[in-house]
């Protein structure tokens, strides 16, 4: 038996955003938007909602979220009473929007839904509808149903989860993603080629995922290189297309030891989460082969088989050519190693005992000691004794509200703040 869910609806497509912006008529017509700090990225949407005198309030933030900032925005969301939330941008934002639509309807505390360091309540009303519009080919946020939110007190990332808040139009224009610059594109493409990679041997997989994660595999390893580092317009749709696929996988199947640990790292370095699972998932798969080899779990050492041979192309691939391809790839796209954001200032075994305690690792198709993980960690680490001080690299993640919009027959117009 299995289930399987994604977005109500998906409208994927070069051009799709210019030709579907009238799918939120449907939802009402006020908006709290949220974007990236690029609001050249918005400028569609807010010229729409400005030609359709729908009234709206944007935020914009910087950085990862986290829970602070989801009470401080939730606080404003729930004055201006928006019917719907539209977030445009990448994975941080739409997690941002996500997280909104979600809290702003809920009375109480974040850390009441949260799970991991909060009660993990369900969500006692309905999310507001959520339109999810990407820029980025990476988390698959537009069809996933979890937030994921840093949390400062207890410096690990967890989740704020519930299918209630799939999206409900996810529109995924893969001509938003062109001109995006290569560091970001190939931290967004490894972090997508992460969630296939994981939901494809974890320990819960599905018809329909198996599915879904080949197709994705081949498409993005196809496309990696091309869509990263020459901007090629086919490359760039089929890494969004990958990235969403990654996204559904990982909604309907499990991830694995590299999530896992990036959840527990993220809460304690500045380093972006793509960054981390990228860097993670050879180690954590050759971890994997030498648990599943001493287990004699063939049925696992054919799947990472069988991914070897879908990212190479080459049918007589061996499993460990799985871990060559992604080696090469880090080699190739230029992705900052870990022990540049401090990794070694943090302590090995209680990122090791935080990880073992997040969802993801409950989906590793093998369980882990706390000594694997902590050999994981020291391999990713790989110190030369430069590891600047995690402190120091403190990011300003940021929410602003930037702009307000009414309508028309509201008599006021489009004040900046
Ligand atoms: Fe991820």
């Amino acid at each position: 038996m299995f289930q399987f869910m994604t977005s109500t609806r998906i409208i994927f497509g070069e051009g799709a955003l210019e030709r579907s912006l009238s799918v939120l008529n449907q939802f009402g017509y006020s908006v709290l938007l949220v974007s990236g700090k690029n609001l050249q990225r918005s400028a569609l949407v807010i010229d729409y909602l400005n030609h359709q005198n729908m009234r709206y309030q944007h935020v914009a933030i910087r950085g990862e979220p986290n829970i602070t900032m989801v009470e401080e925005v939730a606080l404003v969301g729930r004055k201006f009473k928006p019917d719907m939330v539209v977030a445009i941008g990448g994975g941080s934002v739409l997690d941002m929007g996500k997280a909104l639509a979600a809290v702003i309807p809920n009375q109480g505390d974040v850390y009441d839904y949260v799970e991991v360091v909060g009660r993990n309540v369900p969500l006692k009303a309905k999310p507001i509808p959520f339109i999810a519009i990407p820029t980025t080919a990476s988390t698959g946020s537009e069809v996933t149903r979890n937030a994921v939110l840093r949390s400062g007190q207890d410096r690990v990332k967890v989740s704020l989860r519930s299918p209630e808040m799939l999206a409900d139009v996810a529109i995924v224009d893969p001509r938003l993603t062109y001109g995006t610059d290569t560091q970001t594109s190939a931290r967004g493409a490894m972090d997508a080629f992460t969630h296939l990679m994981e939901a494809y041997v974890c320990g819960e997989p599905n018809p329909l995922t198996d599915m879904i994660c080949e197709e994705g595999l081949r498409k993005l390893s196809g496309a990696i290189i091309k869509g990263c580092l020459e901007d090629d317009p086919q490359a760039r749709s089929d890494l969004s297309f990958a990235a969403m696929l990654g996204g559904m996988a990982m909604t309907n199947a499990k991830l694995g030891a590299a999530h896992g640990l990036a959840s527990a790292l993220g809460g304690k370095l500045h380093a972006p989460h793509s960054i981390i699972t990228a860097q993670l998932a050879p180690y954590v798969m050759q971890e994997n082969i030498r648990a599943a080899t001493l287990a004699g779990r063939d049925d696992i050492l054919n799947r990472y088989e069988k991914l070897a041979q879908i990212l190479t192309g080459r049918v007589n691939a061996h499993r460990d050519d799985g871990i060559l391809w992604v080696n090469m790839m880090l080699d190739k796209l230029p992705l900052p190693k870990l022990n540049s954001f401090g990794v070694c200032s943090t302590s090995f075994e209680s990122v090791a005992q935080d990880a073992l305690k997040s969802v993801a690792i409950k989906g590793n198709p093998i369980p882990l000691t706390i000594q694997r993980l902590m050999y994981i960690l020291d391999q990713v680490c790989q110190c030369d004794g430069e590891c600047q001080q995690g402190e120091q690299l403190e990011s300003s993640s940021k929410a602003d509200i930037i702009h307000q919009g009414y309508r028309q027959d509201e008599g006021r117009l489009q004040s900046s703040e």
